[in-house]
């Protein structure tokens, strides 16, 4: 973390918080340049686009049921190579994008879709120098997504592994400092101020209002990201009882092309529906606006559903 996060509200005494950080600067992080080296992560992909991760070792090979491939015959290549493996397969090697890592990385959690995390980048307005609050982290996908473009990540995670395992996808592939993983439940309160953005993948987004609206910074951005409408719904609602504006929900459909000489249509299959992205900006509260409430039971969960009137009772004629 590049300690531009405000510490926030004191901690109760007593209350410990595990923090994890990433060691700075990994050889081998995603944007490097020049020729493969020994330590690098490399993508490998078959004739029939199968995709193999593999971290590049002297003296190593990969094995698959097309063939072996040594590591030699990768190190000190270029980019873009053609390696042949022991079966005559070819392989073209190039560095992973974050799109490829986010999609064969180790995950505890499920991960956001590529898709998804160039949608919630844009939506958060997420760039270089971002304070960020993020829950929860989970596999750290949306996490290497903000730190890549230059944010600041101050994460909270409730589960002990799932944080472990975005630190070490981070370390792995990024190496940033500018990230610090918390090991607490957001839905307890936030212990940062003046932030720039609250990004949550979680259940009950609704949840952390009432926290946002001390650790947000004016006009920041709150942002969440929701599998269900019901729950982006309820979220919609309490935001609209909050001191927030400019909300919107977008959801991404993306289909990719079958283009192959004079065969050109869609792809028979695409991964349908992923999830909904909520944004909405704090402002100033405006004098009619109630409180929001704080849990999904509340409230805000009756002021969307329908209220069915209960049947009139039938009198017994006898
Ligand atoms: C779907 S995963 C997040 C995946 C992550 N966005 C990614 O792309 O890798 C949801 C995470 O929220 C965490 N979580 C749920 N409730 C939480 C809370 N109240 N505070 C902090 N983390 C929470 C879960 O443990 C889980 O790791």
């Amino acid at each position: 973390m590049s300690g531009d996060i405000e510490g926030g509200a004191p901690r109760a005494p007593g209350t410990a918080v595990r923090v994890l950080t990433p060691p700075a600067g990994v050889p081998g992080a995603l944007g490097e340049r020049g020729s493969l080296q020994a330590g690098e992560r490399v993508l490998l992909l078959d004739a029939k686009q199968r995709r193999y991760l593999i971290a590049l070792g002297q003296g190593t090979s990969f094995h698959t049921h097309a063939g072996i491939v040594a590591h030699d015959d990768i190190i000190g290549r270029d980019e873009g190579a053609t390696v042949t493996g022991t079966t005559g397969r070819r392989f073209l090697v190039v560095r992973p994008t974050l799109a490829d890592v986010v999609l064969k990385m180790p995950r505890g959690a499920q991960v956001i879709y590529p898709k998804d995390l160039g949608a919630i980048l844009v939506a958060a307005d997420i760039g270089p120098g971002a304070r960020v609050l993020e829950a929860g982290v989970g596999s750290g996908a949306l996490s290497m997504a903000m730190l890549r473009a230059g944010a600041d990540v101050l994460g909270y995670e409730i589960r002990a592994d799932f944080a472990e395992r975005a630190v070490a996808n981070v370390t792995t592939w990024l190496g940033t400092s500018r990230y610090r993983v918390e090991l607490r439940d957001v839905y307890e309160g936030i212990d940062a101020s003046g932030l720039d953005r609250i990004v949550l993948d979680l259940p009950e987004p609704w949840r952390v209002i009432p926290h946002a609206l001390g650790a947000l910074r004016p006009g920041g951005v709150f942002a969440a990201y929701l599998p269900t409408i019901n729950q982006t719904a309820t979220l919609r609602n309490a935001l609209a009882r909050a001191p927030f504006a400019l909300a919107e929900t977008a959801e991404v459909l993306r289909r990719t092309w079958h283009i192959e000489t004079r065969s050109v249509r869609p792809d028979h299959r695409m991964v349908a529906h992923t999830g909904f992205v909520t944004t909405a900006r704090l402002v100033e509260r405006a004098d009619d606006q109630v409180p929001a409430p704080t849990s999904s039971t509340g409230e805000e969960l009756q002021a969307w559903s329908p209220i069915e009137d209960e049947p009139e009772p039938v009198e017994d004629p006898t």
